[in-house]
């Protein structure tokens, strides 16, 4: 029987990890910057909690979510978003209470949908997100999108651009969603059974139907932007206000209303714009979302934050031609010719470790030519030769890579030249 990794997975191989390990030291750093602290939250989270928050008329939750009951017959599900899980967190632990409002935190880790496969869609993809909770001030929406911005900006990317809505206010809401009955009543037929489904529980959401997007009842809807009301044109309008002082440029699109059902005021998505990127652009989606807290038994609690997966990023670098340099795998090979000198070179090669240096050698009995491939595979800067004729003399070669060097280095002295040479 072949095993294969399930559909929609995939293996991250030991070549690939280090650029992954290298937009984590991106996030961390820019994170940081921004004082926004890790949270780790379970893969599992109870299911009401996706019902309540992300909504039940949403594709994630009514086709996406990986649901499954529990020894104890409770309904569980992997997490498909990461917004729901921090809310939970944030009241479960009461850090409204923290002296310290907002409260900011990041996190990174995998997310499950149950989706279609295609480029940059997976079932198992990797999330960072950011959620800054407790306060209502514009300011720190334009502070979340800036910190997106930035961390793009850093990987190398410029082929991108932001997509900014407002979704307003409750009141701006019911007015909307009155409208959009009106308009969609007359010839729901015409639409697939979701959107049908969708008339009266979550008509927003036949906006953001996969099947119908191109009829031609969609682009007449009535849009958002008209039944913003003052409040929540004035929070909008402060937004934009704030992105503009610090030079942030965006697209304004009031079909914006993404896929979960708990945003209101800001919804803004970051889209690649290069030409080499798949079907699916959207890099990064997230907005504001005042309510959770409280639909799921907390105090009033404002938040605003995203999420972006990191396959999509890489991708996104990908179709842009953008990489990292990679850095030598190792700073010291060791290269032995026979049994004495093996022995003489594993004993030397924990004390190099012990020293703090990136070291490895031969395991596999080969010929010194291969074992001196490996060494250049792994642009080992320095290589270590031991021969018969090292061992008796109590001294090994030190071969410089860079300039093909070569002396010989007394045993007691050689972690003192190494440091030198890998200075
Ligand atoms: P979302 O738009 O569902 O929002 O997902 C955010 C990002 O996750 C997407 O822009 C994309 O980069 C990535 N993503 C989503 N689904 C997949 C997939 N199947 N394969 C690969 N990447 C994917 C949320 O999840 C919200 N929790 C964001 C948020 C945080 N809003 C406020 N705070």
């Amino acid at each position: 029987m072949n095993f294969k990794v399930p559909r929609g997975t995939q293996d991250i191989l030991p070549s690939e990890t280090w650029k992954w390990q290298r937009v984590e030291s991106v996030i961390r750093d820019v994170c940081d910057k921004y004082r926004y602290k890790e949270i780790r939250t379970p893969i599992f989270e109870q299911t009401e909690l996706f019902q309540r928050t992300v909504g039940d008329t949403t594709d994630i939750v009514t086709k996406e979510m990986y649901t499954f009951t529990d020894r104890g017959n409770r309904s569980m599900t992997l997490r498909p978003e990461g917004t729901a899980p921090v809310v939970r967190s944030y009241v479960e632990n009461k850090m409204f209470g923290y002296a310290d409002q907002p409260v900011k935190v990041y996190y990174q880790g995998p997310m499950f949908r149950y989706e279609r496969q295609q480029a940059g869609r997976y079932r198992q993809f990797v999330q960072f997100g950011v959620e800054a909770i407790g306060s209502a001030d514009p300011a720190i929406d334009a502070e979340v999108i800036s910190l997106a911005m930035e961390l793009y900006k850093r990987v190398g990317l410029t082929d991108y651009k932001l997509v900014l809505n407002s979704l307003g206010d409750k009141e701006s809401r019911i007015a909307h969603r009155e409208a959009l009955i009106a308009h969609f009543k007359p010839s729901i037929d015409e639409l697939c059974g979701d959107c049908q489904a969708r008339l009266e529980k979550n008509p927003l959401r036949i906006l953001d139907c996969k099947v119908d997007r191109e009829h031609p009842l969609m682009q007449s809807a009535p849009s958002l932007a008209d039944f913003l009301n003052e409040e929540s044109a004035a929070y909008f309008e402060k937004v934009k206000g704030h992105l503009d002082a610090i030079g942030i440029p965006y697209e304004l699109d009031p079909n914006l209303v993404r896929g979960l059902d708990y945003y209101n005021h800001t919804a803004f998505e970051i889209m690649s714009t290069s030409s080499g990127f798949g079907a699916i652009t959207t890099l990064c989606g997230g907005g504001r979302y005042n309510g959770v807290a409280e639909e799921i038994g907390g105090p009033a609690s404002p938040g605003v934050g995203y999420a972006l997966s990191i396959e999509r990023l890489l991708l996104a670098m990908e179709a842009e031609g953008k990489s990292f340099t990679k850095d030598a795998d190792l700073d010291v090979y060791i290269v032995t010719l026979e049994e004495d000198a093996h022995r003489k070179g594993f004993k030397l090669l924990n004390e190099l470790r012990n020293a703090g240096i990136r070291a490895d050698m031969d395991y596999m009995d080969r010929k010194m030519k291969a074992q001196m491939k490996s060494a250049d595979r792994f642009k080992a800067k320095t290589v270590i030769v031991i021969g018969e004729d090292e061992v008796a003399d109590g001294v090994v070669q030190l071969k410089n890579m860079a300039d093909g060097s070569q002396e010989k280095v007394a045993d007691s002295t050689i972690v003192t030249a190494l440091h030198e040479k890998l200075k």
